[in-house]
């Protein structure tokens, strides 16, 4: 069997069209992204989102975006801040591989977006003590990442990848 084309297919655009998303679009994607696996099932993901049409929580999240990121995500459709909880909450210790199962979560997501005809790109860059402070993000928890979030209606961009035997070893390193 080949790699499935929904993971072929997909790429991180800059541009996206002006449609929509609803409510029911973002519930759907975060659903998708809870099914995902983690450690002691301790789903240490979180997300902050905004649609475009709600002006107020747009720029909020907007807001906690590096200059870089600014410009070209004033448009899109909506953003997502994700989080994670740094402690296992059974015990409290530190949860070691909680941004791992949030990047399991944002896979999920990917994925039901990419089906949904939805294109997503991935921030770094962001201003953690803005998330914090602009969408009360509680003790305990650390804002990640950012996702823009939009319909794309272009040529494909898709990009060059390592080779397989570049990033896969049998038996040992090499
Ligand atoms: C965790 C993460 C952080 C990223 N940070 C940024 C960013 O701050 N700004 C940006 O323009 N792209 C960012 N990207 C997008 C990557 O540059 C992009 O995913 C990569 O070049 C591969 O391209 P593709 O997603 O189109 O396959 C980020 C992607 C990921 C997964």
């Amino acid at each position: 069997m080949e790699v499935l084309d929904l993971i072929k297919e997909r790429f991180s655009p800059y541009e996206f069209t002006d449609k929509q998303l609803t409510e029911k679009d973002l519930s759907t994607l975060f659903e998708a992204a809870g099914k995902a696996a983690s450690a002691f099932n301790e789903q240490p993901w979180r997300f902050v989102y905004a649609l475009r049409q709600n002006e107020e929580s747009f720029k909020a999240i907007h807001d906690c975006l590096v200059d870089g990121n600014k410009g070209w995500t004033a448009g899109v459709a909506a953003l997502v801040i994700t989080v994670v909880s740094k402690n296992y909450a059974k015990n409290g210790t530190e949860n070691t591989v909680a941004k791992h199962d949030l990047g399991l979560a944002v896979g999920n997501l990917t994925v039901q977006a990419q089906a949904m005809g939805i294109s997503l790109h991935q921030m770094a860059g962001i201003i953690p003590e803005n998330a914090i402070n602009n969408l009360n993000i509680p003790e305990g928890f650390e804002p990640v990442t950012a996702i823009a979030l939009g319909y794309y209606e272009g040529e494909s961009g898709v990009k060059e990848r390592k080779a397989v035997n570049e990033i896969a070893f049998n038996g040992s390193w090499n």
